[in-house]
Order: C-alpha cells, then sequence, then structure tokens
C-alpha cells in the first residue's frame, strides 16, 4: 500500500512521525507492506517559498496513492487561514469527492471525562459530518465594499446527491452498530430554507431502513445534550459546519481534542481517502513536544480499516487503548492527558505495545 504523508504545519509535523512508527510496527507484526512518501506542500513554509499552498500538479501526484495519511495545516502568523485550509485540505476532500468526514468520539479507559460522574464505554458516539457542500461553499461575496451598503454573501449550498448520500452512509453505520440508533442535527426553526430540506431527507431516508431508531434535534439543543447526556447518542449526522463544531465538542467531553481522529472517505474509492486528526497545529503549543499523538495514531487505525485491514487496524487501537488505561502514572501520557510526557515517548509506548501484545 503506497501511503502519501503530509505533515503540514506545527503539531501536524510533530505528531506524524509517532503516527509513522506505530503504523510500521503495526505493519511489521501483520506482514503488511508500507510505503511512504512524504510531501512538504500544504504547508506554510511551503507557502513562503512558492506563494502556493501546492504544486500544479498535486492532484495527480496524490491519485497515485492508495491513501493520504494528514497531519495539520494552518499557521496564521504567515498566512490567512482562509488562504491556506482552502489552497489545501479543503481542495483535498472536493476534489477527491471525500464526502463522508467520520470522526469517533469515544471516552477511552483511563482518560478522564470532565462531565462529572462518566466512565470509559459511557460515551461511545460517531459523527458523520457532510464533507464536501454545505455551509463550506465558495459561493458568494461582497457587494458595496466601503460603503454604508456594504453587504457580504454566503450560500449554503446542498444538492439532493450530496445530502442523500452522506445519510445513506450514516444510516448504513448506524444499521450496522449494536444500538442502532441515528441522530439528525437540524436547525429546521431558524435556518428555514435549506434545514428544513436536511429533514425531508432524513425522513425519506429513514424509509429504508426500520430498524434504525431516529431522532433529530436542533444543534442548539444538541450542543447542550452533548454535554449532559453523551451517552444518548450512537451515530449523529450532520451538515458540513455543525459536523465541524459537533466533533470539537465531542472530543472535548471525551478528555482531549488531541485523541480524536478522523477519516475523509471517498465510499466510492474512485479517489484516496484522507485520514487526520480532528485537530489542527495548534499554535499555542507547538515546537515543545508535548502535542499528544494519540489522534494521530489512531487515524492509521482507521486508514488501515479503510484499506481492508481490519484485525491489524483492530490491534493499533487495542494498543492505545491498553497505553492510555495504565493512566498518567504508569505511561508517558501527555500534559492534556495530565501526565508529563512527550508526544515522542507517548508515540514510542504506543508502537512498543503493538510490538508486544
Ligand atoms: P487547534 O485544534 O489547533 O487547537 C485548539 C486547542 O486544542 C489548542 O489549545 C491546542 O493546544 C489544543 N490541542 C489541539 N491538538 C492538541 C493535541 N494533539 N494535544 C494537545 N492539545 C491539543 O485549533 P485552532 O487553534 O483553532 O487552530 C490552529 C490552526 O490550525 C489554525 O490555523 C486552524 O485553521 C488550523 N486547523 C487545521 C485543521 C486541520 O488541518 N485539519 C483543523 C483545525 C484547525
Ligand atoms: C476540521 C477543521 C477544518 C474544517 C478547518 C481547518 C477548515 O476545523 O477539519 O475540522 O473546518 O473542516
Ligand atoms: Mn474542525
Amino acid at each position: 500500500m503506497r501511503i502519501a504523508v503530509i505533515p503540514g504545519d506545527g503539531i501536524g509535523t510533530e505528531v506524524v512521525p509517532a503516527g509513522l512508527e506505530a503504523l510500521d510496527a503495526t505493519a511489521a507484526r501483520f506482514g503488511l507492506t508500507l510505503e511512504f512518501a512524504e510531501f512538504s506542500f500544504a504547508s506554510a513554509g511551503y507557502w513562503q517559498r512558492h506563494g502556493t499552498m501546492l504544486p500544479p500538479d498535486w492532484e495527480e501526484t496524490l491519485r497515485g496513492f492508495d491513501a493520504i495519511y494528514f497531519g495539520a495545516v494552518g499557521w496564521p502568523d504567515v498566512v490567512p487561514d482562509h488562504v491556506s485550509l482552502w489552497g489545501s485540505l479543503l481542495q483535498f476532500r472536493r476534489t477527491f469527492d471525500q464526502y463522508v468526514n467520520l470522526r469517533p468520539c469515544r471516552l477511552m479507559p483511563g482518560v478522564r471525562s470532565p462531565l462529572a460522574g462518566r466512565e470509559p464505554g459511557d460515551i461511545d458516539f460517531v459523527v458523520i459530518r457532510e464533507n464536501t457542500e454545505g455551509e463550506y461553499s465558495s459561493v458568494g461575496g461582497r457587494i458595496f465594499e466601503g460603503t454604508d451598503r456594504e453587504t457580504v454573501l454566503q450560500e449554503t449550498i446542498m444538492t439532493r446527491v450530496g445530502v442523500d448520500r452522506v445519510l445513506r452512509y450514516a444510516f448504513e453505520l448506524a444499521a450496522r452498530r449494536e444500538a442502532g440508533h441515528l441522530t439528525s442535527a437540524t436547525k429546521s426553526n431558524g435556518i428555514s430554507i435549506s434545514m428544513p430540506y436536511w429533514d425531508e431527507r432524513v425522513a425519506a431516508m429513514k424509509d429504508n431502513f426500520p430498524g434504525v431508531r431516529v431522532d433529530k434535534f436542533h444543534i442548539d439543543a444538541l450542543a447542550a445534550q452533548f454535554v449532559l447526556h453523551p451517552e444518548w447518542f450512537d451515530v449523529v449526522v450532520a451538515s458540513n459546519l455543525f459536523g465541524d463544531i459537533l466533533s470539537d465538542l465531542g472530543p472535548a467531553c471525551t478528555g482531549t481534542l488531541g485523541i480524536a481522529p478522523s477519516a475523509n472517505i471517498n465510499p466510492t474509492r474512485a479517489s484516496p481517502s484522507l485520514f487526520e486528526p480532528v485537530h489542527g497545529s495548534a499554535p499555542d503549543i507547538a515546537g515543545q513536544g508535548i502535542a499528544n499523538p494519540v489522534g494521530q495514531i489512531w487515524c492509521g487505525s482507521l486508514m488501515l480499516d479503510h484499506l481492508g485491514h481490519p484485525e491489524a487496524a483492530a490491534h493499533l487501537l487495542g494498543a492505545i487503548e491498553d497505553v492510555l488505561a495504565f493512566g498518567p502514572r504508569d505511561a508517558p501520557l501527555t500534559p492534556d492527558l495530565h501526565g508529563t510526557g512527550t508526544t515522542a515517548e507517548l508515540g514510542h509506548a504506543i508502537a512498543e505495545r503493538v510490538r508486544e501484545r
């Protein structure tokens, strides 16, 4: 399997080596061949050298790989975020039609939730985020600039194909899971055109999945219920922006943003899928070697699963769980997990566990 590796910026460059170490250990254990090719584009450094985020042939280059293993991009002191993100990650998602963004949220053994009384196992849900349209559209603009009629518009786009395909994926996932429960994030009380349409498509899709229990919450109330009753949720399907917000809130409820992985999937396999932690480049802690590498390492497990190696994927995830379960006194957990370990130390510990478990 040929994997394109893009570390990106900030802590992306710190957690990716830990992720590769764990992937190498897993590949060795299962007799898999993973070939990594690293690229320096999609970073602020590349921008400084070239004035663009990507080389002209990026699409054909990346198409040649089975998957993309990505760190994080964004360094607002050097390049504005909308420029760096629209010039890289958001292009990848669209060009490769990675229309599902799958983001698991699980309270892991050994990890303390900021929510009182929650134990490992209590929180275990998946956010399925629409990943190519919705509120993230480039349709719009400014008119009457500089006058007191200055007006800014940005359209939300929902297509029938775009909404139905992500809903179908979420329903199929819910149908396979034990709880068989799907929650839809809406806001059809206030956003009166796109969100009633979303609700309508959910209602239509539901008829194909009689075994799935379906409910819906307005996004504001849903945010509150994530904190009050995270155990209610199993599969949560949301538009692009709502899913973005929920997929930071969910991991916060499970202890730290640093453990959360994501899979940007093209389920048709017509182009490569991309695996990246939910978090960004974290300029506030970058360069200190203390970023939590678990989100990045867990991405390796999602990637192996996607590439057709579920046993290797489960083994790697098991190694993460084992090391977290040792707790901050017996494992080099990073400061966000109340430990004093470094990125590299936690990465080594997980790779070691992959070899010995
Ligand atoms: P962020 O996710 O980078 O950081 C938010 C907070 O979480 C920070 O306090 C950070 O220290 C902490 N954090 C994040 N990851 C951590 C980890 N692995 N271990 C410990 N703590 C961790 O979000 P932000 O500050 O809003 O964004 C910073 C930059 O990253 C911006 O340029 C933004 O656009 C970009 N960004 C990129 C991606 C991506 O590449 N997918 C995702 C989100 C943000
Ligand atoms: C994410 C990030 C991106 C998004 C940003 C950096 C554009 O927050 O992957 O969740 O909003 O999709
Ligand atoms: Mn986000």
